[in-house]
């Protein structure tokens, strides 16, 4: 059965005193989420102060981005490592905003996820349209170019181990949520895409979470496809409640039989 997993993508916001009290009031509420995992990603200089906060609690800390290689002269860049010593066991890899506005191309996202398995980092891997490339039925052929180019080279169990978040670039931040039928399609399609790359019992195991304006009021409904395993939360995880309720949403649908391996019990 895939736990889902609710993640929160911080963003470059808040501050250091902010940092502290959302993962905080996150963290003091969390035990009654234990059917879910929950995982917030603050700005890389917040890390190490939030996985203090989160230091023997369940709620886990991801980074945003990190750089392939192992260390060196990159001006900038921190590698999975340094990100794992800050107390990070996920890294988000490939956001749109970082293919669209940094030029990340599928052939980095692809070292770094090699890179952030080889470490031990979970790689959280971004794929999605544009709004461009949907009305023009591209969308297919856009997130099987992302996911083959982005997770390639990968085995077997890393690929497992792989979690997808599923943005479509034109739900991000603009209050413009995908139907949950939309979301379904492209992620039905991702498992499937794995499993002809792979096989069917790899593919089940693979966590694909939507992402793109996941609120309170939409999120049990989308957690409820068949596919969705979770959810990649941008400003709705700014705020302690609204991110737990999202959280709930999980929660309540957890047990769902849906969920399971096809011939799970
Ligand atoms: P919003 O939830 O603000 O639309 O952001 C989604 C996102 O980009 C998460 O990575």
């Amino acid at each position: 059965m895939r736990k889902p997993l609710i993640a929160g993508n911080w963003k470059m916001n808040t501050d250091g005193a902010g940092a502290t009290a959302l993962a905080r009031s996150i963290s003091e509420q969390s035990p009654g989420y234990g059917a879910v995992d929950l995982l917030v990603c603050p700005p890389l200089c917040y890390l190490k102060t939030v996985s203090s906060v989160l230091a023997g609690g369940t709620v886990m800390c991801g980074a945003q981005n990190m750089y392939w290689e192992k260390n060196g002269a990159f001006t900038g860049e921190v590698s999975a490592a340094m990100l794992l010593d800050c107390g990070a066991t996920f890294v988000i890899l490939g956001h749109s905003e970082r293919r669209h506005l940094m030029g990340e191309t599928d052939e980095m996202v692809n070292k770094k996820t090699l890179a952030a398995h080889a470490a031990g980092l979970t790689p959280i891997v971004c794929v999605g349209e544009l709004l461009a490339e949907r009305e023009a039925g591209k969308t297919a052929e856009v997130i099987r170019r992302q996911s083959e180019g982005s997770l390639a080279g990968l085995s077997e169990e890393l690929m497992a181990a792989t979690v997808i978040a599923y943005e479509p670039v034109w739900a991000i931040g603009t209050g413009k949520v995908a139907t949950p039928q939309q979301a379904e399609e492209v992620h039905a399609d991702l498992r499937k895409l794995i499993a002809s790359r792979y096989n069917a019992e790899t593919a089940e195991r693979v966590r694909i979470l939507y992402g793109g304006s996941v609120k309170p009021d939409n999120a049990a409904e989308l957690l409820g496809q068949a596919n969705v395993d979770g959810a990649l939360v941008g400003g709705a995880s700014l705020k302690a409640d609204d991110f737990l309720a999202i959280a709930a949403a999980g929660t309540l649908l957890a047990p769902d039989d849906t969920k399971r391996p096809a011939g799970g019990t």
